[in-house]
């Protein structure tokens, strides 16, 4: 039995006061039944959001880390600095690092193992441009960047990572994948994980669907035994609108 998970991405967005006021609201707001709801900070928030989200049952979670334990990287953080703060979940690959920080499926694939080097699971963001969405390229281009990022793992490892399939298109534009299209891109991610891993491995991967993604349409999302729960940015900035859209996973998981 896959755990749905809802991840909220607050990329380089609130101040300490701002989250403890969105923290304060959402626990009181929110029904999450049996859905598992990560809150990804800011590196800044990390520590004080750790306390909020042990209160309240919320997993924590990194936007992103460098690949070594410690050494002389002037500005990194690594992974164990996050695991010491309590950090269950990191992203890793979202297509914001790949676009304006240059990460390539290399830098990617490291920190995979390096997360679980420090207990922490990887969220493992990918998708496919617009561009390669209009080649007919996006079961490749998602495959591919999975088979890199998952390369030299172990199957036990493998099966504790969460995927986001996140078309580049769709973050941010308030223009959603279509249903079937997250649902099919899911499978073509599973059937990756099968011939890499084996289809047992496969089954238990929970895979994510990100890209404008709202209180409307989580329904819809959520209704696929293929799509395991959401990565979400924009609509998880507001806590009534986060709260709502986990409430109404929640009810839709209950069906
Ligand atoms: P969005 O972002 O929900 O604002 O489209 C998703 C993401 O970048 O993870």
């Amino acid at each position: 039995m896959r755990v749905p998970i809802i991840a909220a991405n607050w990329k380089m967005y609130k101040t300490t006061a701002e989250a403890q006021d969105f923290l304060g609201k959402f626990s009181g707001m929110v029904t999450a039944g049996k859905i598992e709801v990560v809150i990804c900070p800011p590196f800044t928030l990390l520590c004080a959001v750790a306390a909020l989200c042990r209160q309240s049952g919320l997993k924590l979670g990194a936007q992103n880390m460098f690949w070594e334990m410690s050494g002389p990287y002037t500005g990194e953080v690594s992974p164990r600095h996050l695991a010491d703060l309590g950090v269950h979940y990191v992203l890793l690959g979202h297509s914001e690092r790949r676009q304006h920080f240059d990460e390539t499926e290399e830098d990617i694939s490291r920190k995979v193992k390096a997360a679980f080097a420090a207990d922490l699971t990887p969220i493992v963001c990918v998708g496919e441009s617009w561009p390669e969405r209009l080649a007919g390229q996006t079961a490749n281009v998602v495959q591919r960047q999975l088979a890199s990022a998952l390369r030299d793992l172990d199957p036990s490892q493998v099966r504790r990572v969460v995927v986001a399939y996140e078309p580049v298109w769709a973050i941010g534009s308030g223009l959603p994948a279509a249903r079937n299209d997250a649902e099919q891109a899911a499978l073509e991610l599973r059937r990756q994980i099968g011939e890499q891993f084996s289809l047992k491995v496969a089954r238990d991967v929970r895979i994510q669907y990100g890209g404008s993604v709202n209180p409307e349409n989580i329904r819809e999302f959520m209704g696929s035994p293929e799509i395991d729960g959401a990565l979400v940015g924009g609509a998880s900035l507001n806590a009534e609108s986060f709260a709502a859209l986990v409430s109404s996973a929640a009810q839709a998981e209950a069906l």
